[in-house]
């Protein structure tokens, strides 16, 4: 079986039996229900609100392709500098950038320092709309990976904060939102809109990450896996989902209940103990499951390319056999600042040197942080002082 030679391929999960027919087997027996991660009350009402200091606007903008996206508008009743879009990542949503209070939340602390800030947020999550006809049982709902997410959904939201405001924005994007982004930048879509991009823990390249989910998520072939089980969706909140993941932590040896986050995403630092349960409460969320394969191939082919639909679906799609590649050296690299951590599991330090040589190797700036691992970026008590007063003065400084 092609799946059982590929594992022995990867030391993190050399295992002496098959993992295609375990994984098989063990969900196939469990009905996959894929429950609404929706909350009473929108983004600007939970997190927000409590702070009467700051104006929070909610709004709704529909895409070519029907999905209704949710963009909340955060900013003082004095604030003075232009609109920066907050772009979130992968299983997350936009809420992510406004776990923490005031001075320790990358939104708060933006807003703080005088931006109007819009937080994103990518089709089928919490904060977002849903769709006009579809709902999250058809698999159409499900159908997008982040080519959908960087041709689509990051110029829709473009688009509506230049109409809104009638300027150009500065952008930052964390993990799979610097992937939209540096996808969208590529094919030329968003360029003439964005002033200037931070790419907090950013992916292009996945194949050094060594976070037990992408690993087994890519050597597992989980697009097929769950193809076959008619599993559209995938979340860690469901019971499916958690079976899936004890299935993963057990055979990569991990001990993942004393640490599920740590476990997938590095050792992070600065994460205040205290406040996980809330955090738990609106992270993760559901993403689709071709988003997830798109990542496993990309992690396969060790190309930033596009969805990889098989020999007959590529020639129609794309006209060629295989996806093709994101051309990185498309992306204006004078406008970019880089940050990366050393414990960030998920995006490894080897790719993110890869990914500065693509980007030409010089001309942006590069922020290294020992500490940091992935949810660092966005969810560290001390977030301000380490990370997001370097943005802000990449933002604020004519160079
Ligand atoms: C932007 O504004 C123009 C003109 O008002 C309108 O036609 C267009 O639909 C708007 N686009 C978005 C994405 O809001
Ligand atoms: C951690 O969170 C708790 C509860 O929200 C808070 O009281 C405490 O000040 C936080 N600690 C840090 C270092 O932010």
């Amino acid at each position: 079986m092609e799946v059982c030679k590929k594992v022995h391929v990867f030391a993190l999960l050399v295992s002496t039996f098959c993992w295609h027919t375990w994984i098989v087997s063990g969900l196939s027996s469990i009905n996959g229900v894929i429950r609404s991660e929706k909350y009473q009350g929108g983004l600007c009402s939970i997190f927000v609100q409590p702070y009467s200091k700051y104006n929070c606007h909610e709004y709704s903008i529909g895409t070519s392709d029907g999905f209704k996206l949710g963009v909340q508008r955060l900013n003082i009743p004095s604030f003075s500098k232009g609109p920066v879009l907050l772009n979130h990542g992968v299983l997350s949503g936009g809420d992510s950038w406004i776990l923490n209070p005031p001075g320790e939340s990358p939104a708060f602390i933006l807003a703080d320092a005088g931006y109007d800030v819009w937080i994103g947020n990518a089709r089928t999550t919490s904060f977002s709309y849903g769709h006009e006809y579809l709902t999250e049982n058809d698999k159409a709902y499900w159908d997008w990976s982040v080519d959908e997410l960087a041709a689509i959904d990051l110029p829709t939201m473009v688009y509506l904060v230049n109409n809104i405001t009638k300027r150009n924005m500065h952008f930052i994007g964390f993990s799979q939102g610097t992937q939209a982004a540096l996808a969208a930048f590529s094919e030329g879509s968003i360029g003439d809109k964005v002033e200037k991009v931070a790419l907090l823990a950013p992916v292009a390249y996945v194949s050094h990450a060594y976070t037990p989910i992408g690993v087994a998520a890519a050597v597992l072939h989980l697009d097929k896996v769950f193809q076959d089980l008619g599993l559209h969706s995938f979340s860690t909140k469901t019971k499916t989902g958690k079976q899936y993941v004890d299935m993963i932590c057990a055979a990569a040896n991990t001990r993942c209940f004393e640490g599920l986050t740590d476990t997938f995403t590095g050792i992070n630092c600065c994460i205040n103990n205290s406040r996980r349960a809330f955090y738990e409460k609106y992270e993760t969320q559901t993403t689709s499951t071709k988003n997830l394969a798109h990542l496993a191939q990309i992690y396969r082919a060790n190309k930033f390319q596009k969805y990889d639909y098989g020999l007959l679906q590529n020639f129609i799609k794309y006209g060629s056999k295989d996806p093709p590649e994101y051309d990185l050296s498309k992306v204006p690299k004078q406008k970019l600042f880089l940050a990366a951590g050393e414990k960030d599991a998920l995006a490894n330090e080897l790719d993110v040197e890869r990914l500065k040589i693509d980007l030409g190797g010089q001309g942006f700036q590069y922020l290294y942080k020992p500490n940091y691992a992935h949810l660092d970026f966005i969810l560290a008590y001390n977030c301000k002082q380490e990370l997001y007063d370097h943005v802000i003065s990449f933002f604020e400084n004519n160079v």
